[in-house]
């Protein structure tokens, strides 16, 4: 679901094999051991496979400052399975982790990505003029955060307590 064109267009390309998907998670657990980045798969309720990952890495030791990604099937785009992922997401990184500030990088070109990131309260910080490299062209990227106050504010303005 990952290697379709519309979905890997502006991100790093995914393992396009069994076994490079294998290695990938090999990867991840080895990182997530060592602190360094989690990445959860997003099986939606009545289905038993994966059809998508939201991954969130360290910028600095101790994961004071961090960066997050996300890939969706586009079989499930517009269905507010992202939205309820990246909620979970953001209590993972900001209550769990104990993030400070989190940082998305999406192509400029990525309207769906970036209208993602709007949506859930992230804030537009600059471009990062080509920044991002894929198939031969240099993509200017938009330079997102979400702060552990912005984070704390959107749970109280929900209601919702956590901790
Ligand atoms: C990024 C991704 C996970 C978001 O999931 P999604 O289900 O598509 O996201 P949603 O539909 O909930 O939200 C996207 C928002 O962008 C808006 N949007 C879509 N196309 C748009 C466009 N051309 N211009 C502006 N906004 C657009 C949508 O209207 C929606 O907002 P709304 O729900 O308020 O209407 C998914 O699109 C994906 O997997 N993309 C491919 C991988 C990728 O690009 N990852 C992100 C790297 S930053």
């Amino acid at each position: 679901m990952l290697t379709t064109e519309e979905v890997s267009r502006f991100i790093s390309p995914p393992p396009t094999t069994v076994e490079g998907f294998e290695k990938f998670i090999q990867w991840a657990q080895q990182e997530r051991a060592a602190g360094n980045y989690a990445c959860y798969a997003v099986v939606p309720n009545g289905l038993d496979t994966a059809i998508g990952i939201f991954q969130v890495r360290t910028l600095e030791p101790g994961f004071g400052m961090a960066e997050w990604g996300f890939a969706l099937g586009s079989q499930f785009w517009g269905t507010n399975l992202f939205a309820e992922g990246a909620r979970l997401i953001l209590g993972f990184t900001f209550d769990t982790i104990g993030v400070r500030r989190l940082e998305a990088r999406a192509a400029i070109a990525n309207a769906r990505g970036n209208g993602a990131l709007r949506k859930i309260g992230a804030v537009q910080e600059g471009v990062l003029r080509r920044s991002f490299l894929r198939n031969g062209v240099h993509h200017d990227q938009m330079l997102w955060s979400i702060l552990a106050e912005d984070w704390t504010e959107q749970l109280s303005r929900q209601g919702t307590v956590t901790h």
